[in-house]
Parts: structure tokens; C-alpha cells; sequence
């Protein structure tokens, strides 16, 4: 995408913003729910455009919000008319741009009801401190939601917002520049290991689930998708900084009433010397995936919080 693009996308946003859009996102389960309802539901509003991700007829649009999609190049042409290639979500009063529905792609940019959990971990992690952090990193961004809520807590910290998929990244930087989060800047690297230093603020919502498709954003890795949490956990006991913390926000799967990631990660914490909690945030989420053959043994996927600090309490 071109400069010219970024900047009608952008601009494309301020006009959403001024005609008061707002759109809170739905796991795909229940987006596909909702419009199964209705298979043949057309546009009829900038909600279902950037929203629910539903065709439109050209009348839908002002002519100057379908000229910006045209210049940002996100404007499809589908045999049942014109679709966004992006989809607009709400957080905190903010904008963010992520992949549209249904999120099929292995590139996906992701945006869920999980990123609300994990920005509100976030800021109850940063309503505690006692001193604000001035060097953090969200590790696998995405949108750039996590490293932008900290972005607009403490606008003078210098925040990393790191992953692997360069169309998240693209859209993280934007994001950003959208939200007024000027020291967020966008890093592509393999966990931490592309960008140099310490950190005395990780946080992270990895991906954390049994994904055959093997999709980026999905793809926990590991026997029950644990895998990269772990790592994030491991890379968070390299990297942190005297009086550092780590807020990871993920999902483990509890099997015959065990949850091995807790096991495994607290082994990570109490061997680095990392003072940790770990709550369940959500006993139950996702239940429709114990349908399939990979959860085969699971009782229950769990949403939880580990919080690890190096050193006194911040
Ligand atoms: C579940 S999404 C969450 C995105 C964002 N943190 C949020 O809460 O909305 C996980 C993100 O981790 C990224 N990711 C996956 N593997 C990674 C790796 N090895 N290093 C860095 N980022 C990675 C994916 O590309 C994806 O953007």
C-alpha cells in the first residue's frame, strides 16, 4: 500500500469517527450466527460495512467515503456488490482497523472480544503501579490494541508493538497514528528476538489455540496450543527489567481437572526468580471448539491472566 493509501485510510477513519461509527466485535462464531439469520442481508448502514463485514450497494455510501476506500484500496468488488477488505472496531473510544470477516487468511489481523479482556488486563496491571512504566512491548500486537491502550495511559513510554505478520503491523502503525500514540512504533520480529533490550512493561495476548489451518493469528502451537505462551513467558524472563512486569493474557486448556500451562509457566516464573498471579478470568470460553477432534481430553478452555514481576513491586 501506497503513502496516498495510508493516508486516505486514515482519513477514511476521522470520517467514521465524525459520523459517531462505533462497532464492538463478535468471536466469529457468533458473527456467523448473526448474519445466518438473514443470508441474504445487504448493507444498509456504515455498521454493516465496516462492521459486519456485509456487500453494499453503491448508494449505501457518500460519494466521499467511497472515493477514501477506493484510494485506500480496500474497496472489493464481489459478485453481490462492494465489500470492505477492513473491518472497524471500537475500544476504549478509539478506532481500530483488522482484517475483515471472516478472518479465513493465514495473514489475518486480528480484533475480538479477547482484545477488550486483554486491554482491560492492561490497565488494571497499570492502575496498580506505582511507578509507570517508560520502555514496553506488546509481543504479537496485531492491531496494535494492547501497546495503544498503554500508549494512551502513559503517552511519554516508548512502546514496541511487535509481530510477525507484516499486514498487522501495517495496521498497528496506523492504528497508532490514528489514536495520537506517537511513541508506539511498530517492530517485526519473531517473538523478542528481532528487537534488542529490556522491557519493564511485556504484555501480550499470543496466539493460543489447536489451529490446523495453522492460521498466525490462531495457532497457538504445542500439544494443546500452549506453545507460544510459553514463550512469551520465557522471552519475559530474559527481557524484563529490574522492577519489570509481564501481563500475558491467554487461554489454556484444563484437562482431567490439570491446567499444564499453568504448571509449565509458573515453573518459568519461580526458576527466573519472577514474583507471579495467575487467575481465571473466564472459566469456560470457546466451548464450540471442544466439538472437534483436537480438544479430544479437554474439559474446559480457560481464559486467565499471569502477571510476573522481576524484583520489588512496581
Ligand atoms: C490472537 S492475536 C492477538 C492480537 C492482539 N494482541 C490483540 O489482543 O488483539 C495474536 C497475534 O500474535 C502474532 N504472532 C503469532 N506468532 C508470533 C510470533 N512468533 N512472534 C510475534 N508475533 C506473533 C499474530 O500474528 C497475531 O497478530
Amino acid at each position: 500500500m501506497t503513502n496516498a493509501a495510508d493516508e486516505a485510510l486514515l482519513a477514511l477513519v476521522r470520517e467514521l469517527r465524525s459520523a459517531g461509527y462505533a462497532f464492538t466485535t463478535v468471536t466469529p462464531a457468533t458473527h456467523a450466527r448473526v448474519l445466518a439469520r438473514d443470508p441474504m442481508r445487504r448493507a444498509a448502514s456504515l455498521r454493516d460495512i465496516f462492521g459486519w463485514s456485509l456487500p453494499f450497494d453503491r448508494p449505501v455510501l457518500s460519494d466521499d467515503l467511497f472515493a477514501l476506500m477506493d484510494a485506500a484500496g480496500i474497496l472489493v468488488a464481489a459478485e453481490d456488490g462492494w465489500r470492505s477488505a477492513l473491518r472497524v472496531s471500537s475500544l476504549d473510544g478509539k478506532l481500530f482497523l483488522h482484517s475483515a470477516y471472516p478472518p479465513a487468511q493465514a495473514d489475518v489481523v486480528f480484533f475480538g472480544p479477547d482484545t477488550i479482556r486483554f486491554a482491560d488486563a492492561v490497565k488494571d496491571h497499570l492502575a496498580g503501579r506505582e511507578r509507570m512504566p517508560t520502555r514496553a512491548v506488546d509481543l504479537g500486537t496485531g492491531s496494535g490494541a494492547g501497546g495503544i491502550v498503554i500508549a494512551g495511559q502513559v503517552p511519554e513510554a516508548e512502546v514496541v508493538l511487535v509481530d510477525i505478520n507484516p499486514r498487522a503491523l501495517h495496521l498497528a502503525g496506523l492504528n497508532a497514528r490514528s489514536a495520537g500514540a506517537w511513541r508506539a512504533r511498530p517492530a517485526r520480529s519473531d517473538l523478542l528476538h528481532d528487537v534488542p533490550g529490556h522491557f519493564d512493561l511485556i504484555v501480550s495476548n499470543p496466539p493460543f489455540m489447536i489451529d490446523r489451518a495453522g492460521r498466525t493469528y490462531r495457532d497457538g502451537g504445542g500439544a494443546l496450543g500452549e506453545g507460544l505462551s510459553l514463550a512469551v513467558v520465557e522471552a519475559a524472563a530474559a527481557r524484563l527489567a529490574s522492577g519489570g512486569a509481564l501481563v500475558l493474557f491467554t487461554g489454556a486448556v484444563i484437562a482431567a481437572g490439570r491446567d499444564p500451562f499453568r504448571e509449565a509457566a509458573i515453573a518459568v516464573c519461580e526458576e527466573a526468580g519472577l514474583a507471579w498471579t495467575y487467575r481465571e478470568v473466564d472459566p469456560d470460553a470457546y466451548g464450540e471448539e471442544l466439538d472437534g477432534l483436537a480438544y479430544d481430553g479437554a474439559d474446559r478452555i480457560a481464559l486467565v491472566v499471569l502477571t510476573a514481576i522481576r524484583g520489588h513491586a512496581t
